[in-house]
C-alpha cells in the first residue's frame, strides 16, 4: 500500500511579540504515516496545533524543522498541488464572487478547459448538496454550513488523490453533517484519501480508520481507531438492562459489588458492571425480586473517553 503522507519530526516556532522575540512552539516534533486508501482523523483540542500542521503540508507555513511529503514529494514541491485538495478551517472566499464563478476560478487554476470546468461545477455542488437557487448567489450571503459546501466542492474540482479537510463539519446543521459525513465516506470508495481534522468525535469513530490525537503541538496517540479504542478497553464494562425490578430491590446486593453501579430507568433498571462473572450474579438477583431480563450489553470505550483521558 502506497503511502500518501509522510511527516518527520515536524516542528513548528511561531514567532511573537514586536521584534518577534518571543517564540510559540505550535508543533513539536510530529511524526507520522497515512496510506492510500484512509480517512485519517487528525484530532486535538483547540490550540493543538491541527490547523499549524495542516497548513505546513499545504505549504502555506514553513516548518521551523523536519519534513514532510505528499504523494512521495516533499512539500516545498509545489507540482505535487494539482494533485491535492484542501478545505480550509474557515473558508473564506472572495466575497463577491458567486459559487459557480469561484468554481470556474478554481478549475481555470487547475487548468480544466471550459467545458469541464462546467461539467465539474454542476457535479460537485449538486454532490456537496448546495441548492441549485443558491448556484448564482454571491459568497458573502451565504450561510456558514453552505460556505463549507462550497469549500469543500472547491477542493475536490481536481479529482484529487488526496483532500485535506479542516474541521469539514464545522458550521453544519445534523443533516448537514450527515449529508457531508456520507460524502467523505464516497470519497473513500472512490479511492481518495482523506486527511480530516475534526472536533466532532462521533463524525471521527463513524469515519476514520485511523487517528491521531495532538495535544499542545505534541502527538499523543496514533494507530488504528479500533484497536486503539479496543486496547484501552480493559476497562470494558458490561450493561445490564432489567424490566420489572427496582433499584430499591438491587440496592443493597449490588453495592457489595466491586465496580457495580445501578442506575433507575422507567418500569426497570440499568446495571453497570466490569467484571464479567457479576452478569450472572445480577441476572439470578434480578429474578429473585421477579424482575426480567431485556439486554446484556458489552461497552467498549467511546472515542471520546480516549479523547479525554490523552488530552487531559
Ligand atoms: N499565526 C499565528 N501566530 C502565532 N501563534 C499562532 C498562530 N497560529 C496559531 N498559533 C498558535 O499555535 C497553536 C496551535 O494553533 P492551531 O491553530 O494549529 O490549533 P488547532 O488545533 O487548529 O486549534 P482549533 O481546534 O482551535 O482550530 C495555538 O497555541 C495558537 O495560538
Ligand atoms: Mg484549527
Amino acid at each position: 500500500m502506497a503511502r500518501i503522507i509522510e511527516i518527520e519530526n515536524l516542528s513548528k516556532d511561531y514567532e511573537k511579540g514586536f521584534w518577534k522575540k518571543r517564540k510559540i512552539r505550535a508543533l513539536e516534533d510530529l511524526s507520522l504515516s497515512v496510506d492510500e486508501g484512509q480517512i485519517f482523523g487528525f484530532l486535538g483540542g483547540n490550540g493543538a496545533g491541527k490547523t499549524t500542521t495542516i497548513k505546513l503540508l499545504m505549504g502555506l507555513i514553513f516548518p521551523t524543522s523536519g519534513t514532510a511529503k505528499i504523494l512521495g514529494k516533499d512539500i516545498s514541491d509545489i507540482s505535487m498541488h494539482a494533485k491535492i485538495g484542501y478545505c480550509p478551517e474557515t473558508p473564506y472566499f472572495y466575497d463577491y464572487l458567486k459559487a459557480v464563478e469561484l468554481m470556474d476560478y478554481f478549475g481555470e487554476l487547475f487548468g480544466l478547459d471550459s467545458e469541464k470546468r462546467r461539467q465539474k461545477t454542476d457535479e460537485l455542488l449538486t454532490k456537496v448538496g448546495l441548492e441549485k437557487m443558491h448556484w448564482n448567489t454571491q459568497l458573502r450571503k451565504f450561510s456558514k454550513g453552505m460556505l463549507q459546501r462550497v469549500g469543500l466542492a472547491q477542493a475536490l474540482i481536481n479529482d484529487p488523490k488526496v483532500v485535506f479537510l479542516d474541521e469539514p463539519m464545522s458550521g453544519l446543521d445534523p443533516i448537514g453533517r450527515r449529508e457531508i459525513r456520507e460524502l467523505i465516506a464516497g470519497l473513500r470508495e472512490n479511492g481518495t484519501t482523506v486527511f480530516m481534522s475534526s472536533h466532532i468525535l462521533s463524525d471521527i469513530e463513524a469515519l476514520c480508520d485511523n487517528v491521531a490525537i495532538l495535544r499542545d503541538g505534541k502527538l499523543v496517540e496514533t494507530g488504528n481507531l479500533h484497536d486503539l479504542l479496543s486496547q484501552s478497553g480493559e476497562a470494558r464494562s458490561f450493561e445490564i438492562n432489567l424490566k420489572n425490578v427496582s433499584v430499591q430491590d438491587l440496592e443493597q446486593e449490588v453495592s457489595k459489588i466491586i465496580g457495580a453501579e445501578l442506575i433507575s430507568k422507567p418500569n426497570g433498571a440499568n446495571v453497570h458492571v466490569i467484571d464479567e462473572k457479576d452478569v450472572e450474579k445480577i441476572l439470578h438477583l434480578s429474578k429473585q425480586h421477579g424482575g426480567q431480563l431485556v439486554s446484556v450489553q458489552p461497552t467498549k470505550q467511546s472515542l471520546e473517553e480516549l479523547f479525554v483521558a490523552e488530552t487531559k
